[in-house]
């Protein structure tokens, strides 16, 4: 077959522009569906295994942990030393400031569990922003952009996080602006490069400038790819790739160095093996034939949790299953709750945001995991700050006595979540808090951290000094509170808004005697509920999700329980979200004086129920 190879390790290198050499085949971490992403690791250690050593990956791959995890494995069993790797990495695009290229690096490293990376690249140059809610729009993107980020890349050069630094997905415009306004030269290209997406005169230009060309996606439309239906050719059959591959027993050699991807270990094996012989010029132009200039559709993990309906990416590169089930019930329902967590599990529900009642919240899930019904790791636990603490040496200690009280050793997101002490008045000294809250992160108590109830004004007081940015922002809304600019503010911060009580007050709300509407019999919602053939609670969940939010919805009724979370097969449109928004009355379900006060009394129940716990 096309692919089938020489039977030798491949070990050439190439040297850089800046005087590092990279080796001559890389090892592609990308894969096209999160549900693979766990693949990675042991794909890697193959890799290594196999002779390789060089592993590409990136922020948007979501795959730079499992490389972490693979690449100490690997180091740790003698097999390859830090020195024989050469390991690459690219920027969130989110990165468009020169200030936030070496925060994000670092962030890098942390997954990579690493104190360098060999190469960094700038991911794109703006043309894949503007997606969704939150995220960049291309208005927002120039050239200075890409060269503010260069100048940062710059800066990680000369503080050692990265030996080389390059671009990716670069067009010959793009290169020159970048070569005519600054002292360094990108070190690499990656690029797309395949027979029927040669690119050639990029590459020529590439390397007329010294500059090294890596190329993705090497096999092109030679082997299948999951979101399209194009088959052009070459096919793997090809009479005259075969004959060419039979030859030398060996695959194609473009001057370029391929990074190639695969889970297969039979493929990972042979894809490592390309070295010791080249292609005849003649065989070269041949293939250069097929092109036809069609450039694969852009996908990856990281778009993938845009429109993945079921998922959405933190700042921090761990991943929010959505929606979120809430379990601060009343008091009174306490005794319910144990039954709801292990209901709403059945039903699907991964993403459980606690409150004062873990010890219980513990038993359900226990007894989740014990009958098989998930793993902790598919579970995403979110635990809260105590209102007590507001200092940074008592963090850590408070998260530690909720993992015991959950009997977990570790959550998945740890929220402050109050800005406000316990008489509702004195601020906390809130980067000192969140100080601490980077420590429980560092110790791995906690893999995200963020906020809740936080205010624009409290945000800005932590995020220019902090290391860490929350990932999420815990607030209220719903259609009589739509808090648009707070939502808005977070967004653009790529802060997570989740949304809670998401039903407003289209449900009942025991200290309200009079309810603003909509209700959940409202006319206008009861029309859209009909379009869709769902119920009016679902719509209005729906509506927090079109906002770019998250809900966190609770019931322990079963049948809201499954409803609830059947909320991510629909969409309302623009106009319908705004006619939701219309019933803004700025008026919350949750004052900060109530979510004081209930604090208090779910405290002294928590007390009562295990005074050792709580
Ligand atoms: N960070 C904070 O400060 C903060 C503050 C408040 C809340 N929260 C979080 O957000 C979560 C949700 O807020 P919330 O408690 O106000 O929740 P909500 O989901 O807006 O409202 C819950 C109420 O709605 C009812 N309900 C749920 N699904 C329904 C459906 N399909 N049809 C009709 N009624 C339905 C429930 O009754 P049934 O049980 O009968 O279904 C319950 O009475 C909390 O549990 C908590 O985790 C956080």
């Amino acid at each position: 077959m096309y692919w089938v190879q020489a039977n030798r390790v491949y070990t050439e290198k190439v040297q850089m522009n800046d005087g590092h050499w990279i080796p001559g085949i890389a090892f592609g971490t990308y894969v096209y569906n999160l549900t693979e992403r766990t693949g990675v690791y042991q794909s890697v250690i193959t890799a290594v295994e196999g002779g390789c050593r060089h592993i590409d990956t990136a922020y948007l791959y979501l795959t730079e942990d499992l490389v972490g995890k693979a690449v100490e494995n690997v180091i740790d069993r003698g097999i390859v030393k830090r020195e024989d790797l050469f390991i690459t990495t690219k920027l969130s695009f989110r990165v468009l400031t020169r200030a936030q290229v070496i925060p994000s690096i670092k962030e890098s490293l942390k997954r990579l569990k690493l104190d360098y990376v060999d190469l960094v690249l700038i991911h794109t140059p703006c043309d894949v922003l503007g997606l969704k809610p939150g995220f960049p729009k291309k208005s927002e993107c120039s050239r200075n952009h890409t060269l503010e980020v260069w100048k940062g890349l710059e800066d990680a050069k000369r503080l050692c996080l990265t030996r080389s630094i390059g671009v990716s997905n670069f067009n010959s415009t793009d290169m020159a602006s970048i070569l005519a306004d600054s002292d360094t030269v990108p070190a690499v290209n990656q690029i797309e490069t395949n027979p029927t997406f040669a690119h050639q005169e990029l590459v020529a230009y590439c390397q007329s400038k010294n500059i090294v060309v890596t190329g993705y996606a090497p096999f092109g439309f030679l082997v299948s790819r999951p979101f399209n239906d194009l088959a052009l050719p070459p096919t793997v059959d090809d009479p005259f790739l075969v004959s060419q591959a039979e030859k030398y027993d060996v695959t194609i050699d473009r001057c370029i160095i391929p990074i190639a991807a695969s889970l297969k270990p039979e493929h990972i094996k042979s894809n490592m093996r390309t070295a010791g012989f080249a292609l005849r010029e003649k065989a070269i132009l041949r293939i250069n034939k097929y092109d036809r200039n069609v450039k694969l559709p852009a996908k990856s993990a990281y778009y993938e949790t845009f429109q993945s309906k079921d998922v959405r990416l933190l700042i921090d590169g761990n991943i929010l299953p959505i929606p979120a089930f809430g379990t601060a019930v009343p008091v009174n329902q306490l005794k319910d709750l144990r039954q709801a967590v292990l209901w709403a599990i059945e039903s699907g529900w991964r993403t459980i945001d606690t409150d004062v009642n873990e010890d219980i919240i513990a038993e359900a899930v226990n007894e989740a995991i014990r009958c098989g019904l998930v793993t902790r790791e598919e579970l995403f636990i979110i635990a809260r700050l105590p209102l007590e603490v507001a200092k940074r040496k008592r963090v850590v200690p408070a998260l530690e006595s909720t993992l015991k009280r959950l009997q977990m050793d570790y959550v998945d997101l740890f929220i402050v979540n109050s800005p406000l002490n316990l008489s509702g008045k004195k601020k906390f000294n809130l980067l000192d808090l969140w100080t601490g809250m980077e420590d429980a992160k560092e110790l791995g108590l906690t893999k995200s951290i963020g906020v809740g109830n936080f205010r624009k004004e409290d945000l800005i007081s932590i995020l220019p000094y902090c290391t860490t940015k929350p990932a999420v922002n815990e607030i209220e809304v719903n259609p009589t509170f739509t808090n648009i600019e707070l939502v808005e503010y977070c967004q653009k911060q790529a802060i997570i808004v989740m949304a809670y009580a998401p039903l407003g007050f289209a449900v009942p709300r025991p200290e309200v005697t009079k309810r603003p509407p909509p209700s959940l019999t409202d006319p206008v919602l009861v029309k859209m509920a009909k379009k869709y053939d769902v119920t009016t609670a679902q719509v209005l969940l729906r509506y927090v999700i079109e906002r770019g939010t998250v809900p966190i919805t609770r019931s322990v009724n079963k049948n809201h329980i499954k409803q609830n979370r059947d909320i991510l097969n629909f969409t309302l449109t623009d106009e319908e979200v705004d006619i939701i928004n219309g019933y803004n009355k700025n008026w919350p379900v949750y004052p900060a004086e109530k979510r004081l006060n209930d604090y208090n009394i779910k405290m002294e129940h928590a007390s009562r129920r295990n005074k050792k716990l709580y």
